[in-house]
């Protein structure tokens, strides 16, 4: 008989950290139970050993149409092979934990696709798969904890092997505080390091920048430490939406400081914020830290427990204030319980100790949701509100959240602005429920930056989910709200060509709640319907708006979709690809079933064949979707 490990193996395929967030909490949870656990990621692990395992527990992530990450590539088309057969993984046990957001149509479609594989390749699920969604008022962790309770108290009856110590067994938590992810070593360097905030060399930046981030515990696996370029921000029309309005919408141009990076319409713009040097000082002191001194931070050592193969190389000194400001965000709202619940092992003070312990406890779950989620508190001020806590350095390393690049789309035409890159932002802001005003970190900082000034901005650049049509492919464009900005850029694109060459003809569909208010790049829009421009009727195409709040009934952008069925339906007879953006509300599940109406009533045909071809739009790579909330 082959011989089976006895180490519980988790599995993660993430995209942007969250996946191995709830990787980490298994592990972690396993790990207290006594259990061994080796925790990878799905590309960093050789499925062929799949079969020698015992159990394998998965933790995996959706994104766009129901893709796989990226570092789960390899490892899923391993999986679909014909030739392993319906008995290969028998007598493996799994279990599978899914992130995804139900405002996608494919929710949580990689979780389930999975399941459905280990089990028809033989291997058994020791509980039914655990779904977490993004549209949750307290996010996935409402699914993940009972799902979790479950899955302890199933391992514990059919897999004891795996509790040496009994099923009761959990390490106290005082042994657990010495025990943080990652290791601070402090060093005596002569100051060379000058205070990032007013640094004016981008080749010293992106190297800071590359330093800090690949010792940093947030990494995520595959991200560029070093940004690809450095922007300044030539122009700010600040805001596009009227004074009055709500939501305050910018459009914002900058220029390449370094050199030019290519990219393409549709591609997406990385942006690291800056944070208030004020918080990141209030913070150094609030835990004790010497903001001068020069640290490395490394991955603590823990018995194998991480297969990476990633090794950092680029272990050089830096000052501890400047890792703090390109690393951790130290105003981010909303801290993991499981910060809650170290802080409380660091507690003086009984009162703070136990209303910490309280809000780490399932009993304590909906008022720390109140508390931490609803209000957004941020880390600073759950640190000011139990001031008797104090812990090492080590630990807000791994529990602070990653200050992250926040991810825009970009809405320039490179062919009309060769070394400029335009942003369309929504300034976000809002009112918590106990009336404190909250506001995003990277827009926010955009529209407080001053084109005057030369701040240089670390920016990456990467593919979207909409890839640059050819001048000779009909399009439908759908882009309510911001969801308009990469078809700006669309836009743009298409009118530079059509000087040299025939563009097909393009409809885009837009929708503000004004008028008057939101109707964000009018001018631009309009100026391109008129005469022979994009938009025209002259080159065969159309701009339809919709106000959504200038009547007392809603009037969405598939209302519009309806009034053109005759048009929409021709010219997806054309060839037409169809291209939706916007924020991930219901948006792009609506408007799929608005297509599916015309399909249907425009050829004549049963409903399920227009969502029959529909689908083969998809496979042909014609129906693109861009969502975010
Ligand atoms: P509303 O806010 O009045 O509901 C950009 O955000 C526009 O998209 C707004 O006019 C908004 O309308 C509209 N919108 C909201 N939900 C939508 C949906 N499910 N389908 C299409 N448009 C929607």
């Amino acid at each position: 008989m082959e011989m089976k490990t006895k180490t519980l193996l988790i599995l993660y395929a993430t995209q942007t950290g969250n996946a191995l967030d709830v990787a980490e909490r298994i592990a972690r949870e396993a790990e207290r139970r006594a259990c061994t656990v080796v925790i990878s990621s799905t590309d960093d692990y050789d499925a062929n050993s799949l079969p020698a395992e015992d159990t394998v527990i998965f933790v995996v992530s959706t994104t766009g149409q129901g893709d796989t990450p990226d570092s789960m590539k390899v490892f899923w088309r391993f999986l679909l092979q014909r030739n392993l057969g319906s008995h290969w993984l028998e007598g493996i046990h799994y279990a599978v934990f899914g992130l995804g957001d139900s405002g996608y149509q494919k929710y949580n479609f990689v979780a389930k696709k999975l399941d459905k594989r280990l089990s028809d390749l033989g291997a058994t699920a020791v509980v039914e798969r655990g779904l977490g969604d993004d549209q949750h008022p307290s996010g996935y962790e409402a699914a993940l904890d009972p799902w979790l309770s479950s899955l302890w108290s199933r391992l514990n009856e059919i897999k004891p092997h795996f509790f040496p110590k009994g099923p009761d067994f959990l390490v106290p938590n005082e042994e657990l505080i010495g025990l943080p992810k990652v290791q601070v070593t402090y060093h005596n360097v002569n100051d060379m390091d000058s205070r990032l905030s007013t640094a004016t060399d981008f080749k010293y930046l992106q190297m800071q920048i590359g330093r800090a981030r690949s010792m940093s515990s947030g990494k995520v696996p595959h991200e560029k430490s070093k940004p690809d370029a450095f922007l300044k921000m030539v122009v700010k029309n600040f805001p596009l939406t009227r004074a009055s309005h709500e939501k305050d919408v910018c459009h914002f141009e900058f220029e390449f400081v370094s050199q030019v990076i290519k990219y393409e319409i549709g591609d997406v713009l990385e942006v690291l914020p800056s944070q208030s040097p004020a918080a990141v000082d209030s913070f150094i002191q609030r835990c004790n830290l010497d903001p001068e001194s020069f640290i490395t931070v490394h991955p603590r050592e823990m018995e194998n427990r991480h297969i990476d193969n990633n090794v950092n190389t680029l272990d050089v000194p830096i000052k501890l204030r400047t890792f703090v400001e390109l690393t951790m965000d130290v105003t981010s709202a909303s801290p993991r319980r499981y910060f809650f619940e170290v802080m409380s092992f660091f507690a003086t003070a009984e009162h703070e100790k136990e209303r910490l312990q309280y809000f780490a406890s399932p009993e304590g779950r909906d008022d720390l949701y109140q508390y931490n989620q609803k209000e957004r508190r941020t880390v600073l001020e759950v640190l000011e509100d139990f001031p008797s806590v104090q812990m090492p350095f080590e630990w807000f390393v791994q529990l602070v959240p990653p200050l992250k690049n926040r991810a825009f789309s970009i809405s320039s035409s490179p062919l009309a602005h060769p070394t400029q890159v335009h942003l369309t932002v929504d300034v976000v802001s809002w009112t918590t429920p106990f009336k404190r005003k909250r506001q995003g970190l990277c827009s926010t900082w955009l529209a407080s930056l001053d084109p005057e000034q030369s701040i240089y901005i670390p920016v990456w650049f990467h593919k979207g989910l909409l890839p640059p049509p050819p001048p000779s492919l009909p399009l439908i464009v759908i882009g309510p709200g911001t969801g308009c900005a990469p078809f700006r850029g669309f836009v743009e694109e298409r009118a530079v060509q059509s000087q040299s060459s025939t563009i097909a003809p393009t409809l885009l569909f837009f929708g503000c709640r004004n008028e008057n208010n939101d109707f964000l790049y009018r001018d631009f829009w309009l100026s391109h319907s008129e005469n022979d421009g994009v938009l025209s009727e002259a080159k065969g195409g159309g701009f339809y708006a919709a106000f959504s709040r200038d009547q007392p009934q809603k009037v969405y952008v598939q209302h519009k979709m309806q009034e053109q069925s005759e048009r929409i339906w021709n010219l997806l007879c054309e060839g037409a690809a169809i291209y939706v953006a916007g924020s991930s509300t219901k948006m792009p599940s609506d408007v799929m079933v608005a297509f599916e109406e015309i399909i249907s009533k425009e050829s004549g045909a049963p409903r399920e064949s227009a969502v029959r071809w529909l689908r083969s739009l998809e496979k042909a790579g014609k129906y693109h979707v861009e969502a975010w909330s």
